[in-house]
């Protein structure tokens, strides 16, 4: 019998040690160490199968072949892969329980009826996922469908039915033999995302993993996984709001920047090809505290609303809440308001939220934000034909951002006239677009003086 070898794994991280310890030295994390077994029959395996003849060779005699891809069928998921899935990928899908990993999953595999894929699922019965499938489409599929959680028959029925592209549900369900621990535990998520990276790369045949989420936001088990595979995406959204958003976290064969937008409905997830249109409320009238931004997310520019309430502070301490804008850049931009526009910071609650539960990041939102907090101050509205793109320094100046043509292009298109963007973008940029006038301005008192005279 093979000796049993016993060893104290992070379930944070992964780092094994030889006893136990409260603090992993490497992640920090507290009582994440876990006993697990690991039968010594059989030695590791490297990442990348290396042939032992292999020697150095000058990187321009490397031939440089264009990746082949394979459409997923779904216009924004092939677009945050960087045009599709590479031949011999491991892609890991993450999100959190019940935001749609594995309709989105089936759905493209759904899509893919001319080619044959391997839906592995370890977590639903196959009658589950027929009854999913129904809920999807009302046509026929080819797919193939396997209940399976034992790493070596799904590689032995891969094996056999030759697909061209097979879907994990999910990593954290499946188990080895070599391995004693329980599936779901780092070692065994290690070792069988190991075993699925060689088959995908010695058979080039593209690996979709579904990987869950733990609560603290990261992929549960580890970030050797993220390590481990080619491409990191990741499946958010509030359950509250039907809109799902797909990021790209890692990439090694496009950018990280894309996001994609999706809508639950009830016959699946729906592609919002023109974010722009659900994030604004299409008001005839204008409100007081709502500010309109030309925002960008990766290479796609999308006009979102803010909404701001300022109102007199009940308490003793103002209170600050912000949904979806970083509360500590708000309290930033408060306290540039006190300075430059007669903002009483002190006596004043202010709440921040962005349309459709959004999360934004970028920089340009800031002048919106200024916007939108100054209008319900004074409760003075801004016509709804007006939006904004620029970041707000802490002296109060207008600073320029990136790729003002293609907000600017994105208002126009939507019917806005009037954009405020920093005086110092370069002077021709946004110049060329018609139907649109450009109001430049270098400092937050012109922005008050242009908005609220
Ligand atoms: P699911 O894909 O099972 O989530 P995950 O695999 O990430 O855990 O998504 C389940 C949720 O999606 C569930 O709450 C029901 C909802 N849903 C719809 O709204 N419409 C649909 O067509 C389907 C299939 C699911
Ligand atoms: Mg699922």
């Amino acid at each position: 019998m093979a000796k049993v070898k016993t060893s104290y794994v992070c379930q944070n991280c992964g780092v094994e040690s030889a006893k136990w310890v409260g603090r992993c030295p490497s992640c920090g994390e507290w009582n994440t160490y876990v006993e697990e077994r690991v039968s010594q029959g059989k030695q590791r395996h490297g990442l990348v199968e290396v042939s032992r003849s292999a020697t150095p060779k000058a990187l321009k005699e490397i031939e440089s072949s264009n990746e082949r891809r394979l459409s997923t069928g779904i216009e924004e998921l092939n677009r945050i892969l960087g045009g599709g899935l590479v031949a011999g990928s491991l892609v890991l899908l993450g999100g959190e329980p019940g935001i749609g990993k594995s309709t989105l999953a089936l759905q493209m595999a759904l899509k893919l009826n001319h080619l044959k894929v391997l839906y592995v699922s370890g977590e639903e019965s196959a009658r589950q996922v027929k009854l999913r499938a129904d809920r999807l489409t009302n046509g026929e599929s080819e797919c193939l469908i396997l209940n399976e959680t034992l790493l070596d028959n799904i590689l032995t029925q891969a094996k056999n039915t030759e697909p061209d592209l097979l879907v994990i549900d999910s990593i954290q369900t499946l188990y080895t033999d070599t391995i004693d621990s329980s599936p779901g535990s780092v070692s065994q998520v290690r070792e069988c995302a190991v075993a699925l990276l060689r088959y995908a790369k010695t058979t080039g045949i593209p690996i979709i993993l579904i990987g869950h989420i733990t609560k603290d936001g990261s992929i549960a088990g580890p970030k050797v996984l993220e390590h481990i595979v080619d491409v990191v995406l990741q499946f958010e959204g509030d359950s509250n709001y039907l809109y799902r958003i797909l990021r790209s976290i890692k990439n090694r064969f496009g950018s990280t920047a894309e996001l994609g937008i999706f809508e639950m409905q009830s016959a699946g997830l729906m592609e919002v090809p023109n974010p722009s249109e659900i994030l604004l409320s299409h008001r005839d009238e204008a409100l007081s505290g709502v500010a309109i931004s030309a925002s960008m997310d990766g290479s796609r520019p999308f006009l979102i609303e803010t909404q701001a309430l300022v109102s007199t502070a009940a308490y003793g301490t103002p209170q600050r809440s912000s949904t979806g804008y970083d509360t500590r850049r708000l309290n930033m931009i408060l306290a540039v308001l006190e300075k430059r526009a007669g903002f009483k910071l002190a006596t004043k609650d202010v709440f921040l939220n962005l349309a459709g539960g959004l999360k934004v990041t970028d920089p340009a939102m800031d002048m919106a934000v200024v916007a939108a907090v100054l209008s319900s101050n004074f409760d003075l509205t801004i016509p709804t034909s007006i939006c904004f793109a620029a970041e707000v320094g802490l002296s109060g100046e207008i600073r320029q951002v990136s790729r003002v043509d293609q907000r600017v292009a994105e208002a126009a298109k939507l019917g806005f006239e009037k954009i405020f963007i920093s005086k110092y973008s370069l002077k021709d940029e946004g110049k060329f677009v018609k139907n649109i006038e450009l109001v430049r301005v270098s400092k937050i008192e012109e922005l008050v003086r242009a908005l609220f005279k």
